[in-house]
């Protein structure tokens, strides 16, 4: 499927077939390219929690005000930042690179994010909607639908798995079979409308 074809196919699915399961297999074809995505400083911040327990699931739905995805959905991935990637080890996001591009980049990911507690959740957050838009796509070729959500209680989600105090959730991504087709899209903006030439 071309990348175009999966923009315009893409829909976010309210109700998922609670009886379709995807296979490990899928799921490491789906995380394998997904994972490519970039990062800042390549600093992979993504911390991806799978759902798997019924229980689980049920507790998040609760604290999701009862959206259904969340039960029903074949993957619910709490999609994570770890907020001090750049802290722990940074040599190890470029240890392909030979030592003078290493210590380069360990002292300029050290330098911009030692003082800077907004920069590290920024840059958190955009690594993961990223990844969030390459699972998407990714899940559509695959011949899945999606929903990325961030209708729930963060905290309670966050107690639910267990999430340490460095972290943060960027959103959930619950990926399966539509039951039924997506109401009608609710309408873009034109492009002229969001698109502005050089300044506002
Ligand atoms: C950050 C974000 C949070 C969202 N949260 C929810 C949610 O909690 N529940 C839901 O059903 N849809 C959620 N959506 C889906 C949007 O409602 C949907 O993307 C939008 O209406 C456009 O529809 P489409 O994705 O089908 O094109 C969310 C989308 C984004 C990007």
């Amino acid at each position: 499927m071309s990348v175009s074809e999966a923009l315009k196919q893409r829909r976010s699915i309210k109700n998922f077939d609670p009886a379709h399961k995807m296979s490990d297999n899928e799921f490491q074809h789906l995380m394998e390219h997904a994972i490519l995505s970039p990062s800042a400083f390549n600093l992979q911040h993504w911390r991806i929690v799978r759902v798997t327990d019924a229980e689980q699931r049920q507790a998040i739905r609760t604290a999701a005000y009862d959206q259904p995805q969340m039960t029903d959905a074949s993957e619910v991935l709490v999609l994570c930042m770890d907020l001090k990637t750049w802290a722990k080890e940074p040599a190890q996001y470029w240890n392909h690179t030979g030592p003078e591009v290493t210590d380069f980049m360990v002292q300029s990911i050290t330098g911009y994010y030692q003082e800077n507690s907004q920069a590290q959740r920024d840059e958190g957050m955009r690594s993961c909607s990223i990844l969030s838009m390459a699972l998407m796509l990714m899940a559509q070729e695959m011949g899945y639908y999606s929903c990325p959500m961030d209708g729930f209680d963060f905290a309670k989600v966050g107690e639910i798995i267990n999430m340490p105090n460095d972290h943060e959730i960027c959103l959930i991504l619950t990926i399966g079979k539509p039951l039924t087709d997506p109401h009608p899209k609710g309408g873009q903006l034109k492009i002229e409308d969001v698109v502005l030439k050089d300044r506002f």
